[in-house]
């Protein structure tokens, strides 16, 4: 019988060496506009993920203070801090993942797209130093408006010859979020035994949650459905009223943003099975872009889920949200070309 080979305590401290080394966080993650409301809850977030080997804060204000005060935190992501266009590309370099909240939020009164103006030029700036300086990397679109910044950010990357689409994903988490929420109160159960897809854009009644594919099953006579669709379609409004002038969601967003980024890291990492309802390139409809259950693989999108069958109430809302949607697309690719 051969003998066991022993090794020498040298040799393995060497194998445990390697050993940590290959099982440690390799990820490099950019909040760009982590000064703000959803950056600074979201960068903590992003802090405690034990996937995150550097976390890399940028913003045009304040971002050496956020930087310092998450530093303290003891988890081993490293962090490090840009201020202001010269010192993109620092915050840029080797990123796998840039997560964009960038932006103006809404005010009381406003819409989603009151804030093309000032948005869509931000994150086609952003967007610019992302094809220059990571464009590899997986790109998540927070900034409103959604439904046309996703499009803003495609054009910019096809113009620079670096366009992905299975790596840019406009982030609609949060409205899944709501919508599980609100279920299981409804259903009577925790929101993890919950799931709710929610399709179609991010603004108003181009958020289309599936109530009639919800599980847990529960049965809703359809003004009861309209009513609790109308609830999710108009959370975020809800929000934007009750912090009266103070902004939008911040703190839900970042946790949604931080799952979603949570789930596209564990998918770079070759972990299967990781879906995500995103705002997507897709072919599901005759629209551009849809948001669709996804799922996710090590290289982003690998498959694109089917709407599967809707009831009456959701087939009147999709044929209702595809003038609005098709016309934020449109502004979007048009901002690019007008070259402003
Ligand atoms: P905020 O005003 O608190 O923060 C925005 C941050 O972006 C500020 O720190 C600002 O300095 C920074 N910024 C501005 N221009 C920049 C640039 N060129 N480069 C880098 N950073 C820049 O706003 P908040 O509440 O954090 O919202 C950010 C965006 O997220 C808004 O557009 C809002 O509408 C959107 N949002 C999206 C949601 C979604 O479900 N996708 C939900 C909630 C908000």
């Amino acid at each position: 019988i051969d003998q066991p080979q022993v090794l020498s305590e040298r040799e393995v401290a060497s194998i445990e060496r390697q050993q940590t080394a290959m099982s440690a966080p390799k990820a490099k993650v950019a909040v760009l506009g982590a000064g703000g409301g959803i950056g600074q809850p979201l960068a903590m977030l992003m802090k405690m993920n034990p996937l995150v080997s550097d976390l890399s804060l940028y913003d045009v204000v304040g971002t050496p203070g956020v930087a310092a005060d998450l530093a303290h935190i003891d988890t081993a992501a490293k962090v490090t801090c840009a201020t202001g266009p010269e010192e993109l590309s620092k915050a840029l370099y080797g990123c796998h993942l840039v997560i964009i909240p960038a932006g103006v939020p809404r005010k009381p009164g406003m819409t989603r797209d009151d804030l093309f103006n000032i948005n869509a030029g931000i994150v086609q700036g952003l967007c610019e130093g992302i094809s220059k300086y990571c464009p590899k990397a997986w790109v998540a679109i927070i900034s409103n408006p959604v439904n046309s910044t996703v499009p803003i950010a495609a054009e910019v990357f096809k113009k620079a010859g670096t366009y992905d689409a299975k790596k840019l994903l406009g982030v609609s988490k949060l409205d899944v979020c709501r919508a599980k929420a609100f279920w299981a109160e409804l259903a009577g159960v925790i929101p993890a035994k919950v799931d709710v897809p929610v399709v179609g854009g991010h603004a108003g009644v181009t958020i289309l949650p599936l109530l009639s594919q919800a599980t847990p099953k529960v049965d809703l006579a359809k003004d009861k459905a309209k009513a609790l669709m109308e609830r999710i379609q108009n959370a975020g409004t809800e929000v934007v009223e009750a912090k009266a002038g103070k902004g939008s969601a911040t703190l839900s967003m970042a946790y949604a943003a931080a799952e979603f980024g949570n789930s596209c890291l564990r998918a770079m990492a070759g972990e299967s099975n990781i879906t995500e309802c995103a705002y997507i390139e897709s072919n599901v409809t005759d629209l551009p872009f849809f948001a669709t259950k996804v799922t996710l693989g090590p290289d982003g999108v690998q498959d694109v889920g089917s709407l599967g069958r809707l009831n009456e109430l959701e087939q009147e809302n999709l044929e209702a949200l595809k003038a609005e949607l098709r016309g934020s697309i449109q502004k979007g690719i048009d901002f690019v070309a007008s070259g402003k």
